[in-house]
């Protein structure tokens, strides 16, 4: 009898724990964050979790009537353990809203997951153009390749330069760099005379700057990923391209905030164009960087920590919006939403689902004793060129 009774009790007990379970798990939205965090991308993981974090930090962790839950998750920069692990979060952990992706290759694979599971992902960091074709669930907070590299190729072209080369990184947002800069430069009147893509896994970029230092360009484009700038810059360097005079421009991803204290004097006077500065003079962006200092050991949030703590306000902002609802739902939301971030005033296109912005035309300077990415001008208000006009704003 007694026994009986235990086992009723406990059976209850446990009832209820699973229904306490239960309800938790519907009240919490989790967000599933999956990034290289280890790797030689693991700076961008670092600086995605990071502006994620900082974000919830200023903003508390409930909102709409839910409680927000991040789930971090490291995928080593590889593509198949990107999808593995977003499957394992929307099947296993019930992921309400997948995020990070920290190279195009790791976003596409994980594309077809967000379609099937019908769960918005968050791209945080990618920035090949197609990204966001390939699901109807995707909206990105970070930028796109052609947003950046139009504004370094009219630079360029209204700047004296008319000979230039270009060198890339050999995978997709590589190769839209590369297309949409000579788009812009040759139809602006200037001449690519030379190309290189240089493989992405352990580049040497010797060889190649070595092949555009004998072709005498006035200019040379680069872009390479978050995290590679310092050895492009060194071999630059080391290859004598700066001694010839070869002017060394290129999207901001090259003169990264993250390292480009440590590049020293060879940096000095490239020009990039880009949507983000640590240097960017606002408000926002003051409170914005000293926050992330404050948390981060001192360290500079760069263009991918913005990206990471604007995918938060879009989660945050679409699920006021919905009163807690997530799904489609939640995407519906975010279409059309427009806010003032740390990099400047920006937008969700509602038909692309792509991030609006400035983007603005830097130098990097000394400041206070530091090398920063300052900002001079700007064209306002890019949408992805690809997908939209590449005269805007012309
Ligand atoms: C990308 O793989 O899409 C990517 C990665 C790092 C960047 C820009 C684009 O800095």
């Amino acid at each position: 009898m007694l026994k009986g009774m235990f086992t009723i009790a406990a059976a209850a007990t446990l009832l209820g724990a699973a229904v306490t379970a239960q309800v938790q798990a519907q009240e919490s939205v989790q967000v599933g964050l999956v990034l290289p965090m280890t790797g030689p991308f693991a700076s961008t993981g670092r600086q995605v979790e990071a502006g994620a974090r900082l974000y919830m930090q200023q903003h508390g962790d409930e909102v709409g009537g839910r409680k927000i839950e991040l789930i971090v998750k490291d995928d080593g920069g590889v593509a198949d353990q990107t999808k593995r692990i977003a499957q394992e979060l929307v099947v296993r952990e019930g992921a309400d809203v997948l995020a990070g992706f920290g190279l195009t290759p790791l976003a596409m694979a994980t594309a077809p997951i967000a379609t099937q599971a019908r769960v918005p992902m968050i791209v945080m960091a990618a920035a090949t153009s197609s990204i966001t074709e390939k699901s109807p669930f995707i909206v990105r907070s970070s930028f796109t390749l052609p947003q950046a590299a139009l504004g370094i190729a009219r630079w360029a072209a209204e700047n004296g330069i008319t000979e230039a080369a270009t060198l890339v990184s050999d995978y997709a947002p590589g190769h839209d760099a590369a297309d949409a800069f000579r788009k812009v430069f040759e139809e602006a009147g200037g001449t690519v005379i030379e190309q290189a893509a240089v493989p992405l896994k352990d580049p040497d970029f010797a060889p190649y700057l070595q092949r555009i230092r004998d072709a005498g360009p006035q200019g040379l484009f680069v872009f390479v990923p978050s995290g590679v700038g310092s050895l492009l810059m060194k071999q630059f360097d080391e290859r004598g391209l700066d001694d010839a005079g070869i002017k060394l421009i290129a999207t901001g991803d090259v003169t990264d905030d993250d390292i480009l204290d440590q590049m020293g004097d060879v940096a000095l006077g490239a020009i990039t164009a880009q949507h983000y500065s640590a240097a960017h003079d606002s408000p926002e962006n003051k409170e914005f960087v000293d926050a992330f200092k404050e948390a981060n050991g001192n360290s500079r949030p760069n263009f991918m920590a913005v990206g990471g703590y604007d995918g938060m306000h879009l989660v945050y902002e679409a699920l006021k919006a919905t009163d807690g609802e997530t799904g489609e739902a939640l995407v519906e939301a975010m279409k059309g939403l427009s806010w003032e971030s740390p990099r400047g005033p920006v937008s969700i296109d509602p038909e692309t689902r792509d991030i609006v912005q400035d983007i603005y035309i830097r130098e990097v300077k000394e400041q206070d004793g530091e090398l920063y990415n300052v900002e001079f001008d700007r064209i306002e208000q890019v949408k992805d060129p690809v997908k939209a006009d590449w005269s805007q704003q012309f």
